[in-house]
């Protein structure tokens, strides 16, 4: 009896000295994270040298599928070359590189609005396979509002203020959206709309959560822990999607069993109804340099938001599921466009930040 009592003594003191150490290890990993975060969202600084290293600091900001960060940069003479990550593939939300130049689309336009707080002047050729090259050349230094938000910009996966936005934020959010001919943008706001989207969106969230190997892929990309998401610096931070922040292993395991079809489907439900509005992106031309194109248009539309003070969060499952991609471009009347990517907005709470991996690890060769 008095061993079998030291026994569980001795097992309730090692359970509480490893809930000792791994609550000790969180909040160390915990403040690291926080300063690594602060370090990751750096607006464009002119004294970091040299400029172009400092512009692909900036480009790492841009939303990107999943967190993947699936770009890296050629330094070449006159510019630098995007290109895009093989390794850095979802193959199975993305199977044909989609999101990946969509992804370059976004980095290329924080760039673009980077470069002239940086002192330089930018611009962009892009071939029909998504090549793209951005120019740049010595400019005025400027700061314009919207290279200051490209460091406060955030996807605040978060239920938003579902009020109706104020009529100078919409128009702002027209411009963004519409400064490109190429790319159609379509703002759904009025209450049928947005309610015809969610069905649509929630129903792309299911078939998503119903296959095995889409739910296995996005588990790849979650980072449970502060230590994983500062190891490895990207992928998504559990917190950064207002979860609960676990030590690795535990939310591995428990993961299957809180991820499930009803709650997620409540979740993203709650998400979808506190929202202003939705912005569809639709390209003219189904190629890479579109798909890129419709990323660009977006990111605008995500940095003209943030200088508004307005959240933006992004919602492609309709996009995402092809039989549903179909349904979508015909609810919309696209006259067969394919829709590329949809945002929502709406005033929020501001939600922890994600990491990036350094310049270092995607400016290729090092030569900028
Ligand atoms: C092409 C593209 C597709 C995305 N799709 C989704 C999506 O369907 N759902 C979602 O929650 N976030 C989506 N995101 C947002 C990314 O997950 C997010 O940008 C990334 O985790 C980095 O976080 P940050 O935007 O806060 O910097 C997408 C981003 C891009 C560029």
């Amino acid at each position: 009896m008095a061993l079998r009592r030291s026994v569980l003594g001795g097992l309730a003191g090692a359970a509480a000295l490893g809930g000792g150490i791994a609550w000790w290890v969180g909040r160390r990993d915990g403040a690291a994270y926080d300063a690594a975060a602060a370090q990751t969202w750096r607006p464009p600084d002119p004294a970091e040298q040299p400029a172009l290293r400092e512009l692909v600091r900036c480009a790492t900001l841009a939303p990107n599928s999943h967190n993947t960060q699936p770009w890296r940069f050629l330094a070449v003479p006159g510019g630098l070359r995007l290109l895009p990550d093989p390794a850095r593939r979802t193959p199975v939300v993305d199977p044909d590189d989609h999101h990946v130049f969509a992804t370059l689309g976004c980095a290329a336009e924080t760039m673009l609005q980077a470069a002239p707080a940086l002192g330089l002047h930018a611009g962009i050729d892009v071939g029909a396979a998504g090549e793209a090259m951005l120019r740049v050349t010595p400019g005025a230094q400027r700061r314009p509002p919207m290279a200051e938000a490209i460091a406060r910009r955030r996807s605040t996966r978060a239920p938003l203020d579902p009020a109706p936005l104020a009529a100078e934020e919409r128009a702002a959010l027209v411009a963004a959206g519409g400064s490109d001919p190429s790319v159609g943008m379509l703002l759904l706001d009025a209450p049928a709309q947005r309610a015809g989207l969610a069905e649509l969106i929630l129903a792309g969230n299911s078939t998503q959560l119903r296959d095995a190997a889409f739910v296995a892929e996005l588990a790849s990309w979650i980072r449970f822990s502060a230590g994983a998401a500062l190891a490895r610096r990207d992928g998504l931070f559990a917190g950064a999607s207002g979860n609960p922040v676990l030590p690795e292993p535990i939310g591995r395991a428990i993961f299957p069993h809180v991820f499930t079809l009803a709650a997620e489907t409540d979740r993203m439900a709650r998400q979808l109804a506190g929202s202003a509005g939705f912005a569809v992106f639709a390209a003219e031309r189904d190629d890479p340099a579109h798909w890129l194109a419709a990323g660009r248009a977006a990111q605008r539309v995500c940095l003209a938001a943030t200088v508004m003070g307005l959240r933006t969060s992004w919602v492609n499952q309709p996009v995402e599921v092809p039989a549903l991609r179909q349904v979508l471009g015909g609810w919309l009347g696209l006259g067969g466009r394919r829709p590329n990517l949809v945002l929502r907005f709406g005033h929020g709470p501001v939600l922890p930040a994600s990491l990036r991996r350094p310049v270092e690890d995607v400016l290729v060769e090092g030569q900028a």
